[in-house]
């Protein structure tokens, strides 16, 4: 059996986390909590040991003047083990580059957290062409650092959207990610709810799933995390 990386990101929503945690059964799968930053050290005294703790965002900066900035050592001290960087909500709506995000990655390795990161195509392509813009993503980050990087695939189209592409598709673009790659896991994200998510964990090459719109739901999450649970209790 396959170790299963669940990272819920629970970008820009106000969530009750008292009662979200007091719901959620979090028992042996690897689940990562990423809250916006004011509610890290909330979410880090309810995860303790049971699920890990992870940002959305991270300074390309190490340090200095750079007002609002927050850097990887501050989330270090926070107890952040994993962050999502290079979200296309990020690559879209605050321009950020492939050269700003490796920085990003550069500087969490060195303090110790697991990047997440994120690629995909903007529109629904063809295999070969969506695959040229993963793996230009993919380039921008120096093998070195690349290694120790979770991979997440999300089409662009298909986050917040219900649309999800074919099974086939995320299949052959993570299995073509791991064999032009060495990284540390590949996840899918985009549109992942409590009825469609063992169509991608069954696919062999993907290690996990990047959940928004969904996580944000304790009892869909619970959904996902049961059966995941059922599964490795089976192996
Ligand atoms: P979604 O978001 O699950 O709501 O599509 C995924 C993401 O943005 O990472």
């Amino acid at each position: 059996m396959k170790d299963i990386l669940i990272v819920a990101n629970w970008k820009q929503n106000i969530v009750a986390i008292a009662n979200y945690f007091a719901k959620l059964k979090l028992k042996k799968s690897n689940v990562v909590i990423c809250p916006d930053y004011t509610n890290l050290s909330n979410v880090r005294k309810f995860c303790k040991n049971n699920c890990f703790l992870g940002a959305q965002n991270v300074s390309k900066f190490l340090f200095g003047a750079n007002t609002g900035e927050v850097s990887a050592e501050m989330l270090k001290k926070h107890k952040v083990s994993y962050c999502i960087v290079g979200h296309s909500e990020r690559r879209i709506n605050f321009k950020e580059t492939n050269k700003s995000i490796a920085k990003k990655i550069e500087n969490l390795i060195l303090c110790n957290i697991k990047p997440i990161l994120c690629v995909g195509e903007k529109n629904v392509l063809s295999f070969n062409n969506a695959y040229k813009i993963v793996k230009k993503q993919l380039q921008s980050v120096s093998k070195e650092f690349l290694k120790d990087v979770v991979v997440a695939y999300e089409p662009i189209w298909a986050i917040g959207t219900k649309q999800i592409p074919e099974s086939n598709m995320v299949e052959a673009m993570c299995k073509q990610i791991k064999s032009d790659f060495v990284v540390s896991a590949v996840l899918y994200g985009g549109s992942v709810d409590e009825n469609n998510f063992n169509k991608f964990l069954n696919l062999e090459s993907v290690n996990g799933l990047l959940i928004g719109g969904a996580s944000l739901n304790v009892e869909k999450m619970n959904k996902i995390l049961e059966v995941i649970l059922w599964e490795q209790q089976l192996h």
